[in-house]
This record gives C-alpha cells, structure tokens and sequence, in this order.
C-alpha cells in the first residue's frame, strides 16, 4: 500500500474570522478565494472517510486517521479524485450508511506551505484550520514550528482548540446515544431485567458498543461499559473522548462504581460521559466529578 501523505493540523472556535484575515493577510498569506464544500461522512470501521464536492473544484474522496487531541496532531491522509460524486456517494450510503453531512463556506489562504482555512460551517459557527502540509520523508518539525507561529499570531487560546472533526460536532452526542440504546436491545439481562447498553468514541471518532451479561451464576454477569471496553480494545483504540450509558431504568444510568474505574483506565481527561434513561431524560457529567481523586496508572512504579 503506498504510504499516506500527511499534515500537521490544528482546529479552533474563530470569534472574530475578519481579524483572522487581517492577521494572516498582514503575515504575507496568499489569498486564493472562498470554496463552497460539502463533506458526506461514511460510516466506517477505521479513521474516517468522506466524500469532498468542492465548488469551484470537483469532488475527492478523502480518507484520513488522526488523533483526536487538545494540540496541534499530526494526520494521515489519502486522496482520490472522484469523476461520478453522486454515484460514489449512492454506492457509499447503501454500502455503509452515513454519519453526517457538512456544509461549509472555506475562505483559503497560503502561507508557507501552511493551508489556512477560514470555515464558516453550517449549524457550528465560524472555525480557523491551520493545515502544515508535510512533504514525503520530513520529521514534520517545521511544519509543526510553522503550525505554532501561526496558533501563536492568531492568539489562539487552547480552550478554543477543538479535538474531533466537524462531522463530530454535527453528530455529537446524539450518534453516540442511538448506538448505546441499539446495542441495550440486545442485552442479556433475563435475571435483574435491567438491560444496559454502553458506546464508547475512541480518539479517532470510531464508535464501540457492548450491552450487559448476566450469568445464571449471579457475580459472573458483566456490565455494559465492560463489555464496550473490551470491544474498543479489541479494535485496536486505547482513548475513550465520550461515553453515552444507557437503560430502560426510569432514571438516567449511571455507571457503577467499577465501570467508574474502568473508564478510568482509558479516558481522557474532560471526556463527557452522557447517562441516559428509558425515556431519554440524560445526565452530562465527567469521570473527575463521578470519581474523584481517582486511581490510575500514573500511580504505579516505573
Ligand atoms: N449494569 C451495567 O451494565 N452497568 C452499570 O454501570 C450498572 C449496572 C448492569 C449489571 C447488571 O446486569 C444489571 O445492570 C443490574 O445490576
């Protein structure tokens, strides 16, 4: 398989686009106009996959894996002209379904190697992406030194820094909820007729699942978050960036203390965990407020 190209990248809220402009126009970037795009997002096993149509332009298939993360992260990628967009995207949908549409207005600036884009994204709000372009065999240094001297001069704070993708946001939680309350169907539940159902995103959007599974000898029944962990590590994720849990209970799960811990193990600091009840009413929460003072593997020797 030829090797991916990749890209040093960072995503943050923008609420001022204009003094963006002003900022990296004043920096010598290169003006090459305003692209009208939308991003159709499969839904896919691995990394993610979506089908770009760009006006002016044409349309790309993109596939790419990144991590998701508070900085500036490196991403691979690969592209693949497409001539029959609407045909690729038909074949796509009913091969494997779609996560998201996103509609975006991209203002593109060029500024040594750097892509700057200036997002106007429907239903989000106002986004800078800065894109260091790397070449085949660089150590990403200075794309990543360019990276920074651009967060720097556009005073980019990092609260503003966004971890995921645009389709992400669009999805949001709600993905995360539908796929909790699926798998709950299917949970093995016949002694305490409690069924739970757990999703776990991983660091590079991907959703796992796993349901409760009670045993006949009662303390060897497995809950739903342990179930969903075992799923995600047998994927080959170790970071968990959200959590939805779920039952038909009355009230919104929440994870016991076990599955406290072990979210613990996985988790990235932040995380929001949803618990949700039978009839949808849901909690929002964090594993610092559900456990505090935890214990984890920092606390080891070596
Ligand atoms: N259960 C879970 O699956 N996750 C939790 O965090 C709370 C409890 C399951 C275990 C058992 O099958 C049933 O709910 C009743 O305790």
């Amino acid at each position: 398989m030829a090797a991916p190209r990749r890209n040093i990248e960072l995503k943050a809220s923008d609420p001022d686009p204009e003094r963006s402009l002003a900022v990296v126009l004043g920096l010598g970037a290169r003006d090459r106009g305003v692209l009208r795009q939308r991003d159709t997002y499969f839904r896919v096993s691995r990394g993610r996959l979506k089908l770009r149509e760009e006006e002016p332009g044409g349309a790309t298939l993109v596939q790419y894996d990144r991590v998701d993360a508070d900085e500036a992260r490196v991403s691979s990628y690969r592209l693949v002209p497409i001539e029959d967009p609407r045909k690729l995207c038909d074949a796509l949908e009913a091969s494997l379904g779609t996560l998201a549409v996103v509609e975006k207005e991209r203002h593109l600036l060029l500024w040594q190697s750097v892509r700057i884009h200036l997002d106007r994204v429907e239903g989000l709000g106002n986004f800078v992406e800065l894109e260091g372009v790397a070449t085949q065999d660089s150590d990403l240094a200075d794309e990543l030194d360019r990276v920074t001297r651009l967060t720097e001069a556009l005073e980019i704070a990092p609260e503003r820094v966004l971890r995921n993708s645009y389709s992400d946001q669009v999805v949001g939680s709600s993905a995360l909820v539908d796929a909790a309350r699926a798998v709950m169907e299917r949970a093995y539940a016949p002694y305490s007729k409690f069924r739970v159902g757990a999703a776990l995103r991983a660091e590079d959007g991907s959703i796992h699942v796993g349901a409760n599974v009670e045993n006949a000898a009662y303390p060897q029944g497995q809950c739903a978050e342990a179930s969903a962990i075992g799923a995600m590590i047998a994927s080959g994720r170790r970071q968990i960036t959200e959590v939805a849990v779920i039952s038909d209970g009355d009230a919104p799960c929440v994870p016991c203390g076990g599955c406290r811990q072990r979210l613990r193990e996985f988790i990235v600091p932040g995380a929001e965990i949803h618990m949700v009840g039978g009839a949808g009413q849901k909690l929002t929460s964090t594993l610092e407020k559900l456990l505090p003072r935890s214990f984890g593997p920092e606390f080891l020797p070596g």
